[in-house]
Order: structure tokens, then sequence, then C-alpha cells
């Protein structure tokens, strides 16, 4: 059992930088696959979920080389399996990615059904209709997903639920599709632009990314491609709540301040002072925070993925704040509980959390069910008084590039240690 050893109640002070989007990455590994050639990558975060999929492309027959620690060449022109091995792809939900891009490549893919972080039920009905109207028979059986086409033709489709994983893997199936696909309805966040783009320097032809309705005109070939991946918007989150949590003064480097916005205005609202800069921003807490209102929504709402790092500065406010999700309605069970056990008072009524603030949290021994659960209870084990033990950080692992060498720079006192 690994576990993250928390000494609190110290203030963060220095630099930090955010590594590549684990969410656009996740997205464009996979992409790689349509692609006959070479593509280099940079900015990629150096996380277990990065390696995974690198290890699903050369099992499938692709090479790849790290050429650094955030960057790698991948050659797919030597990949010949549509079947990603289930022992690799059961344990990554984003692997599932990979059937809209086998399909796109061979017309046929077979992937598991997705795992992955455990905060609700997560069905993947969207991905199904999209891919079904796109002309694919989909059938699960075994835990296994097969997809198969005569060939992928265009078309209209409207997403009953705005949906990030369905709008990616659709689009990754229609750019190989012939004729034209509208797709209404879709997610609008930075990582859904940032796999058009990739897709698009490897000769797609995407347009309307970021808005609610993206139209892609099918190609028959798409070449390799030179690609740096986005800044990870909540990795910079976490780091910004961190320090709004901890109090201190912290430079938040590689973020687009756009992608932030609804992070800092809540945090300013909170009381924290951000200021902004060209690709960095500066975060500094020096008196109480005041309690605010959060709803989760998708792009460009407050991303479900910082609710519970936002908690935990609730949790440390002044008054009583309401805390609302409105895309996984079970998120809530995967920490307030924990932050409970470390004297936090939250009262849990449906979609929305009701965080009353109290003085001071206290170390205890907390268990991360999930990754976004898991920084948060890092953020309230350094704001605590005492120790906190972080147990099953094998989720926080997969998501956040060396975690504790970032935090230990800003002057945390954090240890990983093994059973
Ligand atoms: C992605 C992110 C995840 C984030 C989530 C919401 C990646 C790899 N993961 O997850 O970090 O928390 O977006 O911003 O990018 N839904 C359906 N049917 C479907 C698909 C989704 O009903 O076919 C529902 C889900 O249950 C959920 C909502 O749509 O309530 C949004 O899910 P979705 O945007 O698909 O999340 P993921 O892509 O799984």
């Amino acid at each position: 059992m690994k576990k993250l050893i928390v000494n609190g109640a110290e203030q963060l002070y220095g630099e930090v930088s955010s590594g590549g989007a684990k969410n656009a990455a996740v997205a464009i590994i996979p992409a790689t696959v349509l692609a006959r050639g070479r593509c280099v990558l940079e900015n990629v975060p150096d996380i277990h979920d990065t390696e995974l999929l690198f290890s699903m492309l050369r099992a499938m027959g692709a090479t790849v080389e790290k050429l650094s620690r955030t960057s790698a060449i991948i050659d797919t022109s030597t990949l010949t399996e549509s079947t990603v091995p289930y022992e690799l792809s059961k344990h990554m939900r984003a692997s599932y990615y990979f059937i809209g891009s086998l399909l796109g490549r061979f017309g046929q893919a077979c992937v598991s059904m997705p795992g992955g972080c455990n905060f609700g039920v997560r069905p993947i009905d969207q991905h199904i209709k999209g891919f079904e109207l796109l002309g694919a028979e989909i059938r699960i059986e075994n835990g296994l997903i097969y997809a198969d086409t005569e060939g992928l033709q265009g078309a209209h489709i409207y997403f009953d639920q705005v949906s990030v994983g369905a709008t990616i893997n659709v689009m990754l199936a229609a750019v190989k599709a012939s004729g034209m696909t509208v797709l209404e309805n879709v997610a609008k966040e930075p990582h859904i632009v940032d796999l058009a783009n990739f897709l698009n320097s490897m000769g797609a032809d995407i347009r309307g990314a970021g808005t609610d309705v993206i139209k892609i005109r099918g190609v028959d070939v798409l070449h390799g491609t030179d690609y740096s991946i986005i800044p990870d918007q909540i990795e910079a989150g976490t780091y910004m709540a961190a320090v709004t949590a901890t109090g201190g003064n912290v430079l938040v480097q590689n973020v687009i301040p756009k992608h932030m916005e609804c992070i800092t205005s809540k945090l300013e609202e909170m009381g924290a002072k951000v200021i902004v800069f060209d690709d960095a921003i500066r975060v500094i807490r020096t008196g109480k925070l005041r309690w605010t209102t959060v709803k989760t929504s998708p792009y460009p709402g407050f991303p479900t993925d910082m609710q519970a790092q936002v908690c935990v500065c609730m949790s440390l406010a002044k008054g009583t704040s309401r805390l609302t999700e409105s895309v996984y309605e079970t998120r809530f069970f995967g920490y307030c509980a924990e932050l409970e056990s470390m004297g936090a008072n939250i009262k849990i009524n449906g979609k929305t959390a009701t965080v009353v603030g109290v003085e001071e949290l206290y170390g205890a021994t907390v268990f991360a069910h999930d990754l976004r659960a898991g920084a948060a209870l890092v953020i309230a084990g350094l704001s605590a008084q005492g120790t906190t033990q972080v147990e099953d950080i094998h989720y926080v692992e997969r998501g956040y590039e060396d975690l504790i060498g970032k935090l230990t720079a800003l002057g945390a006192d954090i240890r990983r240690v093994e059973d």
C-alpha cells in the first residue's frame, strides 16, 4: 500500500509549473493511431496514464520513443492490431478513445469497457449512438466493446447529453468518415479544442471546436505532425486551490489564464488575491477566507474536476458555502466523509453540499477514492494541524505529475511511503 504523509499547517510559497493537460494527452495519444506516420508530442504530462497509453500503442505494434520526460516520438505506421490488450485497457477509462481512432484507421476496434476513476455511473451511450450514426456496429460482450464498420459515413449527430468523452470519441472516428459530420450539443472543454487542433495539424478538417457545434469534413489520409499539448487547467487549479487553503504566495506557471477564469473568479470571491500574467497566475492568500457558492457545469462553467479542491477551501472559510454538482452527482461521496474525519462540517442533500466553515482542520488517516478527491485530501492535509495520511494514492499518481516534488518545492512537508 502506498500512502502520502502530510505534515500540515505550513503556508506555500514559491513557483510551480503545471504540466501538459492530462485530459488532452489521453485523447491525443490514441489519436496518433490515425496517422500512418511519426508524431512528435511535446508537453506530455509525465504521469501513469500517459505511460499506460504508450504501453497500449507498443502492444499494438507502434513504436514509442521518449525524447525527454515530457516529449515522445510515436510512430504508428507499424501498428497492425485493432485490439487493445484487455490487461492494459481495463485499468483506464480513456483507453476507450482507441475505439474512435481504431475505427477510423482499420474500420474495427476491440477495447475493454471503461475502468478509471470511480465517481458514480459513467455511461457511454452517447459514444455508441455517435459511432452507430457514423455507420459502425457496436457489440458489448464479456466486458469488451467491439466496433466494426464497412465504411464510416458522415452524419448529423445531436448528443442528448454534453459529454467530453463522447465528443472526443466521435470526433476521432468522424475525421476519416466520408463526407460531412455535424456534431451538435458538444462539450467545449479546452482539451476538445486541443484535440481538434492536433487532428487539424495532421490534415483533418474540423471547424467549430470550442463552440456547441463541430463540423468535420472527412479526409482519406492523415499524416504525422509535431504538436505541443496545452497546459493542464485542473492541475493549475489544484495548486491555486492549495495556496488558497493554506495561505501563502505562489506563482503557477505554464497556464492559459482564459482556461482558468471560472476557477480564478471563485477563489477571488473567497478572498484570495489573484494576479494574472500572460502564461502564469499568482495566488496570494493572507487573510481569512469567505464563504461562496459554486455550481459545477461543463466548460466554461466551474469544472467538476475542481469540486473537491474548492470544497476544502470552503471548509476553511468563514460562513456557510453551497457547492452544487451538476455533472457527477455521486462525486461528493469520494471525499466528504474523509474531510469530515478531519473536522470539516459538510451536509449533503442530493446534488448540493452545504459546507459550514471551521476554524481549522486536523490530521487524520483518509482514503483517496478518486484522482481529484485524492488531490483535495492532500490539500486538506497541507492546511490541517498535525499529520494526515492519505491512503490509496495510486489514483493521485495516475493524474498528477510529480505532485510531491512540486509541493515540496513550495515548502510543503509531504512524503510518500510504501508499506
Ligand atoms: C471527462 C474528464 C473527467 C471530467 C468529466 C466532466 C477526461 C479523460 N475525463 O470525463 O475528468 O470529470 O469529463 O468534465 O477527459 N454521460 C452520459 N452518456 C455518455 C457519456 C456521458 O450520460 O455516453 C454523462 C455522464 O454520466 C456525466 C456527463 O455525461 O454525467 C458528463 O460526462 P463526460 O463529459 O462524458 O465525462 P468523461 O468524458 O467521462
